[in-house]
């Protein structure tokens, strides 16, 4: 089985790299580096001794696209390059829409020309807004992102359907990650975010590394049980293995349209973060309580009962794992 990976040096695609390789897939990479380093592909050599059949550039770039598959027999495609820092995209729009949703035309464009019907696509939690309800389940209502980055992940997601719906032979798998965090085990892998760290855990390891001075904790008067934000971290490896999962769905259902979250289930506050990371790394991490973020919601935990029975997908890998690898990855590399 020949798999496109887009994004594949990024953070999630190259620990998806390295669950395909080790479960005897062949893998094809494209990557434009954008948010991403070609040291990567040594790396993901350097753990499988496998490497992956490279492609620099960009998916906007249809004759690219169209070389890729002509030159390789592509049975399926796990799309990840997009942009994916929520204050960002507040302030750049245009080129979020064109980075995440025109680049997905144009794949979907030229899958459809190569007869390769088979995709699984990177969604995210921020398609839900702010949730009604959690645990959130799949069938959440969707709606109300409260930022270009969800929107356009909410509008690829509305693509996808209409482009099931005009031709059912399409075999769609649409994963929706909750918030990733962790690093591979081997600390050749891991979050490499250019410049200040948008994201929690970044932040925090910079901060434990002394590249930051103290972590600003982002509000602590939400309806939670101490006031800060809480979500559903999962280890980036328990992500990784949930595409190869999806795969093997796709690969056995043939076609269709499904849906899942990846999260663990569990919720973790903004504290328990900084409090599980200093007990694990035995260290304090120096923070100050600052303003709510805009765009920010209370709660977001994941419901991850349909991945379990329809995917047999599990978390395997607990909290203090995810700040442990987290830890070991920067202070080993920065
Ligand atoms: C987590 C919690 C913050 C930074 C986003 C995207 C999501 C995914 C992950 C791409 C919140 C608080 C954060 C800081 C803080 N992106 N925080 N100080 O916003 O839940 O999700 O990133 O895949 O799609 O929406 O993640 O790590 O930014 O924030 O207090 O310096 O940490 O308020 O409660 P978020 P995050």
């Amino acid at each position: 089985m020949k798999v496109l990976v887009t994004g594949c040096c990024g953070y999630i695609g190259s620990h998806t790299c390295v669950e395909l390789l080790d479960n005897n897939y062949e893998v094809i990479g494209l990557d434009n580096f954008s948010n991403s380093k070609k040291e990567v592909l040594d790396k993901i050599k350097r753990i499988t001794s496998k490497s992956i059949k490279f492609y620099e550039g960009n998916m906007l770039n249809e004759e690219l696209l169209s070389r890729i598959f002509v030159e390789n027999k592509i049975d399926a495609v796990i799309d990840f390059a997009a942009y994916k820092a929520v204050g960002e995209s507040i302030s750049i729009p245009i080129d979020y829409y064109i980075n995440n949703v025109s680049s997905v035309l144009i794949l979907l464009k030229v899958m459809k020309k190569y007869k390769c019907k088979r995709l699984v696509f990177s969604s995210s939690a921020t398609v839900y807004g702010t949730p009604n309800k959690v645990p959130i389940t799949e069938d959440s209502p969707i709606g109300g992102t409260t930022n270009p980055y969800g929107t356009s992940k909410l509008m690829v997601e509305h693509i996808l359907k209409d482009v099931y719906k005009s031709d059912p032979t399409w075999d769609i798998c649409i994963l929706r990650y909750f918030n990733p965090i962790g690093a591979h085990s081997s600390s050749l892998l891991g979050e490499n975010p250019n410049g200040i760290p948008a994201n929690l855990l970044p932040y925090i390891t910079r901060v434990a590394n002394g590249k930051l001075a103290e972590l600003s904790v982002f509000g602590d008067d939400y309806d939670t049980k101490d006031g800060t934000g809480i979500r559903d971290y999962i280890h980036v490896v328990d992500l990784a293995r949930g595409h190869i999962k999806a795969l093997q769905k796709l690969e056995k259902e043939k076609k269709g349209l499904y849906i899942y979250n990846l999260g663990t289930g569990t919720g973790y506050s903004v504290l328990d973060i900084v409090r599980t990371f200093e007990k694990t790394n035995d260290m304090k991490i120096k923070y100050r309580i600052a303003p709510r973020r805009e765009g920010d919601v209370a709660s977001c935990y994941a419901d991850p009962s349909k991945a379990r029975e329809e995917l047999g997908f599990e978390c395997e890998k607990t909290l203090v794992d995810m700040l442990k690898d987290a830890w070991n990855f920067e202070k080993r590399n920065f």
